[in-house]
Formats: C-alpha cells, structure tokens, sequence
C-alpha cells in the first residue's frame, strides 16, 4: 500500500481550508498555456481547477487511492479529458511529453527523506521542461514559533479529524500524523534552510525567477512558507 493510500477516503476534508494556494497556481497554469506536469498530484484539488481554466494537466503520484479520487473528482467536474492521471514517482515521472510548466504544490517536495532525493526530484523536474519551461513548488522551513505553537498535541483540524505534530529540530523532521475513527497514518517531512534549497537549485539546473513568502506574493522576507517560481536554465 502506498504512503496517502489509507487517507485518500478522507484527504479532501481534511485538506478542505486549504484554499489559498489554488488561484495562484491556476494563473501561472494559464499563463503557461500548458500542459502542465503537476507532480504528487494527489486528489486532484490543484490539478482539477487548472483543468476547469481550459488547461490540460499530467498528474503524477504513488499513492493510486489519492489518483482514484482525483480521476472521480475530474469526473464530476466535467474535466476528465484534460486531465491525465498516471501512477509513478515524482523522481521519475512516468512522463515523456515535454512541457512550459511543472508544478510540485502543497510541500510534497519535502516527503523527499534526503538532499540526494530532493536533487534527484528536482533534476526530474528540469527534465520534464522545455527550455525556458518554468517550475513552481512551495516548501515550509519553520521557526522556533511555529515548532512551539503546535509540537506534539492533537488537535481537531476539521470536524472528526485530528491532526498532530511532532517536530524534531535535530533532524529537521516533522511527523504530522492524522486520525479519523480508526484510522491513523504518519508522515514525514524533511524541511531545508533556505540557502540549502538555493544551492540544489542551482545544482539541478533551475534559476529562480521570484521567491515569495506566501501565495499573495508578498515577497519572502522571513515566513515559514517557502513558494518558488523557478525556470529552466539552458
Ligand atoms: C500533501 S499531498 C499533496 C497533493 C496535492 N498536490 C495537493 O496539493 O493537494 C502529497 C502527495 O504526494 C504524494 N507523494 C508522496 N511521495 C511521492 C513520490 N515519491 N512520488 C509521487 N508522489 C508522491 C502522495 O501520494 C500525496 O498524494
């Protein structure tokens, strides 16, 4: 069973207030004319309002349960022809088309455990791009604040599903376990340092065009949230 196979039943309420990060990957999808490769697609909550805007979407991910509720979620909206949904790994996407715009939303960078893995994540981003192509992900690097604020205490983050965090700083990993009824399922994210996400940028051959510190584009000044606009160099 893959990692996210266990939640696919409940992820979408679960997720239900995440909201501000959709229209503004819609807009870099329309203003890339797509397609768009979105890796760790998921149930689609990104993918299917890029596809509503007229713009065709590849979605990648492990986990087939997130896929089979993101193929009915496209069904309902009416969008399954421009929505393609292949089962595989975002380190090496199942994808030969080349396209303007990859997108890698909602910090599923960070399920990469290692640099080695996130390198390797990013390569494959880069691979997937036309020259100049564009690929745009967020990230988080917390502070001591936000560790305190909600370190390891349950908390009811919608109606019967609760969620828990247990940072360890040491590792720069954060188990973010969530339960509803019966079911719990732990995963973990492995955060960078700024600097460290510049330099394997670089590495994989992507410029940065803008970093903002949140989905308003206010520009990064010391948030948690990390949300790059990169490009294809070469
Ligand atoms: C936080 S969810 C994000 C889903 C969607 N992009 C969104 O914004 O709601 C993380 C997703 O990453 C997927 N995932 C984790 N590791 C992966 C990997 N190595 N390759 C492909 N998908 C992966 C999970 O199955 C899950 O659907």
């Amino acid at each position: 069973m893959a990692l996210y196979d266990r939640i696919a039943g409940f992820y979408d309420p679960w997720s239900r207030s995440v909201v501000e990060d959709v229209e503004f990957y819609v807009d870099h999808a329309l203003a890339s004319d797509g397609p768009v490769v979105e890796l760790a697609v998921g149930t689609g909550r990104i993918a299917v309002p890029i596809a509503q805007a007229g713009v065709r979407v590849i979605g990648v991910d492990s986990s087939p349960g997130m896929l089979a509720v993101a193929r009915s979620a496209a069904d309902d909206a009416g969008v399954s022809d421009l929505v393609d949904l292949r089962v595989g790994d975002l380190r090496e996407p199942p994808v030969s088309e080349r396209v303007p715009l990859v997108i890698c939303p909602f910090r599923s960078l960070l399920h990469m455990t290692t640099e080695d893995e996130k390198l390797r994540a990013l390569r494959a981003a880069h691979g997937l791009l036309e020259p100049g192509g564009r690929f745009v992900f967020d990230v988080f690097s917390p502070s001591r604040e936000d560790i305190e604020e909600t370190d390891g205490r349950w908390l009811e983050r919608e109606p019967g599903i609760f969620e828990r965090a247990d940072w360890d700083e040491s590792s720069r990993t954060l188990s973010l376990s969530v339960r509803s009824g019966e079911i719990v399922e732990t995963f973990e994210l492995h955060w960078l340092s700024l600097p460290e996400w510049l330099r394997l940028l670089d590495e994989a051959g992507l410029g940065v065009d803008a970093l903002y510190g949140w989905f308003d584009l206010r520009p990064h000044v010391d948030e948690e949230d990390l949300i790059f606009v990169t490009r294809r160099r070469g």
